[in-house]
């Protein structure tokens, strides 16, 4: 047998050139700029023309410069029905990477408007679901700026296969990342699960409307006449549903209080939040605290004022200020240390807790105790808001919400009652009996069953006026002050309100090595 040729060559056939180098880059680049251009101009200058900046602008203006690394520019869908093959986009409608926030890593997907409406199908699915699977192995956050049509009506099932295994992300990420959702256009149909899993929601006023169904599904349907705004737009999600956590003027300030709100933020729940230097001293002393609350029981107080007097260098990141205005909560730093603020607001409805409120508080309460961040607790609260609108819109269920967010949460709790701690409102506001690690009053503080009136209306029911008047003298006297609570160990110390900020620093610091476990369980059954 003849031996075989070592390197065989087919007699005959021409000997393929490989491509210069030179014209393979010019290739990428070509590729590159396609990509970059989106929809094209025309679709850019629509964009423009609503106030809206383009997916690559915001992505710019939310990115430290020069940051931000991009995957999947290429990718393409492959759907050919409905003439979709000459309807391809490199990146298909989603750009997604990663980048820095002061130094700090995040990524990132946004949708472009530009490129069949940012509408989600197979391609452009991928690309976020293997976006949050880097995020899960690396621990980062993970921000998206949501603009776009909703389902691609042209892949049909594929597209809603796509939203479930984003969704199925969204809900192994919750709890392990920060995820964090920017609605800058529409935010329609299956996009709007995404960031209802997602842990904070912000809109930008006027150009972004979120909806499970438009107004004309609404028409077909209810016959109503509705426009994008009152359906869906930010008065509706950040003063009224409680959907989203806050709205702003427009891209660029969403994008910079986006940016706020990533400092604040530990990259994963493998690690601690943030700290930074405080060039504000621990042990500042505030006199003017010692007036805030006014001498009547019922005279209001902006409880925002304690706020940024007792945080660094006041310096408060407040979360759903529209919404159930009676209760605030945001982030703060005391000596440098990232802390969860909740606070009642006695400005607004006397800082009752009713269903928003409770709602508000318990996933505040709840994120925060996911990510490692203490939560000081500030307390002026009536009591919970009595009512038949309240109870058949089932208070008992929703204000135990913050009850259980309270009870179940480890991470170190300081609480603060400046004022009044009425009945179960006075348990539910991180009170020592659910785990307080230490529970302060200001000496202006009333803790009791209820305020004296009712108290006394209810004991003596059949008594004058005048009686009345005598036994509610003897009520405040006995229980409107801190001492009995604290002669009971309910409050460890009575403090100083000029005070305020140093001793809540000084018990910060006494409960770094906090070590707290909750009994072993799948998981808990919170009252949703
Ligand atoms: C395919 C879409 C699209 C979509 C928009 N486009 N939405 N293409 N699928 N869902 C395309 C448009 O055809 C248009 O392409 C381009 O994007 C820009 O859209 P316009 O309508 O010109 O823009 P505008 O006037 O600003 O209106 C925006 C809009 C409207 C209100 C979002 O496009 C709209 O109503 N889209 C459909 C919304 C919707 O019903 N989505 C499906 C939801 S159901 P051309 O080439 O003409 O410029 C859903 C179920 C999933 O999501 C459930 C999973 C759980």
């Amino acid at each position: 047998m003849a031996p075989r040729a070592r390197y065989p060559c087919r007699p005959g056939r021409a000997q393929v050139r490989a491509k210069p180098l030179k014209d393979i880059l010019e290739e990428l680049d070509r590729r590159r700029d396609m990509a970059k251009a989106g929809g094209g101009p025309a679709r850019v200058e629509a964009q423009h023309k609503r106030g809206k900046l383009t997916a690559r602008e915001r992505i710019d203006l939310l990115l430290d410069e020069g940051s931000f690394e991009e995957f999947d520019m290429f990718v393409e869908h492959r759907v050919t029905d409905f003439g979709m093959e000459k309807n391809r986009q490199p990146g298909d409608g989603v750009i997604t990477g990663w980048g820095h926030i002061n130094g700090r890593m995040v990524y990132v997907f946004a949708k472009d408007f530009t490129v069949i409406g940012g509408s989600l199908g197979a391609a452009h699915a991928a690309k976020v679901v293997k976006l949050y699977e880097q995020a899960m192995k690396v621990g980062a956050p993970v921000i998206g700026l949501f603009d776009s049509g909703g389902a691609r009506i042209q892949e049909g099932v594929d597209s809603l296969a796509g939203y479930a295994d984003i969704f199925l992300q969204n809900t192994l990420a919750s709890g392990v990342i920060p995820q964090i959702a920017v609605i800058m256009g529409p935010c329609a149909g299956g996009d709007v699960y995404s960031p209802a899993i997602m842990d904070f929601i912000f809109m930008v006023k006027d150009t972004s409307y979120m909806y499970v169904t438009g107004p004309d599904v609404v028409k077909t349907v209810t016959h109503e006449d509705v426009t994008h705004e009152d359906l869906g737009g930010y008065r509706v999600h950040a003063l009224k549903s409680g959907v989203a956590d806050g709205a702003f003027e427009n891209d660029l300030e969403a994008l910079t209080q986006v940016r706020r709100l990533v400092d604040f933020l530990p990259r994963s729940n493998r690690e601690k939040p943030p700290e930074r230097e405080s060039f504000d001293e621990p042990d500042r002393e505030e006199p003017s605290l010692d007036t805030l609350v006014p001498a009547n029981p019922n005279k209001p107080y902006d409880i925002k004022e304690l706020i940024s007097k007792v945080v660094d260098e006041a310096d408060f990141f407040e979360v759903s200020p529209g919404f159930a205005q009676n209760i605030v909560c945001g982030f703060a730093r005391l000596d440098g240390q990232p802390v969860g603020i909740v606070a009642n607001q006695p400005q607004v409805l006397a800082g009752v807790l009713d269903i928003d409120s409770s709602r508000k508080a318990a996933r505040f309460v709840r994120f925060c105790d996911a990510f490692e961040f203490p939560i000081i607790t500030f307390v002026d609260v009536p009591g919970f808001m009595p009512g038949t609108k309240q109870e058949q819109g089932g208070l008992i269920r929703h204000g135990a919400k913050l009850l259980f967010a309270y009870a179940e949460a480890t991470v170190p709790k300081i609480t603060l009652i400046t004022r009044k701690a009425y009945g179960g409102a006075y348990d539910v506001m991180s009170s020592k009996h659910i785990r307080g690690d230490v529970n302060y009053a200001w000496p202006s503080a009333e803790i009791a069953v209820m305020g004296s009136k009712g108290a006394v209306e209810i004991i003596f029911r059949n008594a004058s006026a005048e009686q009345i008047a005598e036994h509610e003298a003897e009520y405040k006297a006995r229980f409107a002050n801190p001492f009995v609570a604290a002669s009971r160990g309910y409050i460890d110390d009575v403090i100083m309100p000029h005070g305020t900020r140093k001793r809540i620093v000084r018990a910060l610091k006494s409960l770094r090595g906090k070590v707290l476990e909750n009994p072993r369980k799948k998981h808990d059954n919170i009252p949703l």
